[in-house]
């Protein structure tokens, strides 16, 4: 029986077993997606490397799981060198597959981050833009993960929940869900902002946020042709309005001849 040193103990371990099952039954968490104990081995993830060390030799990275013990033979699984080929080896398998949230929780349970699954942003930076110079709220920002721009939420919820962002978006990246009185404005699985609804005072409809309806408000001059402020959906606000009424004349309807069709 071969005695191996795995991080400084001495394991005698069955001769052909394989080393990333040895690693794992001494409790040591070491990542696999290739690896089937009922095949032989692949390596082609290259998840399970560790720092192996034969008498005589020097210590480099091998896969645990194409690996037999051989008596001397020194490992170490918590090391800067496997920590970093694990790293270089989930960036290749995401890849291969960039929208896995399997490969992502696995590298994230692993302390690797592989930055945001990828979305349906072309990085026009419209939203930004109209959050900006627009809207006034400054809630989305361009930030840099992993070398690539995404957009982001800005730290301190700014969101007033106007939707303007979405559909301005030419892709459908920025979501806009309604549901019970909130509004949730989203993307990725990021929450841009979650704000509340007021209902309209005429036909009792959820209809827009708190926030947009004050910061409306906020930044609007009276108009000779406008009502003031008003707490109307837009569709009532136009059955109400003197000026669509006056401008749009009422259009006569004859009565149905022998109660045909209108
Ligand atoms: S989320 Fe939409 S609007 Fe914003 S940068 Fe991406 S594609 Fe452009
Ligand atoms: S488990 Fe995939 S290379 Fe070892």
């Amino acid at each position: 029986m071969p005695e191996i040193i795995v991080n400084g103990e001495r394991v005698s371990t069955p001769e052909n077993a394989v080393v990333l099952q040895i690693l794992r039954d001494q409790g040591l968490r070491i990542p696999s997606l290739c690896y089937h104990p009922a095949l032989s081995p692949a390596g082609t993830c290259k998840l399970c490397g560790v720092e192996v060390k034969l008498p005589g030799k020097q210590f480099k990275i091998r896969l645990s799981c194409a690996l037999h013990p051989k008596d001397g033979m020194e490992i170490h699984t918590d090391t800067q060198a496997v920590h970093e080929a694990m790293a270089r080896a989930f960036t290749r398998l995401i890849q291969y597959a960039p929208e896995s949230s399997g490969i992502r929780n696995l590298a994230a349970e692993y302390g690797v981050d592989l930055g945001p699954a990828p979305d349906e942003c072309i990085r026009c930076r419209l939203c930004v833009r109209v959050c900006d110079e627009i809207v006034g709220a400054g809630a989305l920002v361009m930030k840099k993960i992993n070398s690539e721009e995404w957009v982001t939420p800005r730290e301190g919820s700014r969101c007033i929940g106007c939707g303007t962002c979405v559909n301005i978006c030419p892709t459908g990246a920025i979501k806009l869900k309604d549901e019970g009185f909130f509004r949730t404005i989203s993307i990725r699985d990021e929450t841009i902002g979650r704000n509340s609804l007021v209902r309209c005072e005429a036909c009792g409809n959820l209809f827009a946020t708190q926030k947009f309806l004050s910061r409306v408000e906020e930044k609007t001059d009276d108009h000779p042709h406008v009502k003031g402020h008003h707490p109307y959906c837009p569709t009532c606000a136009k059955l109400f309005s003197d000026r669509i009424q006056s401008v749009v004349p009422v259009k006569q309807v004859k009565p149905p001849v022998n109660g045909g069709p209108l």
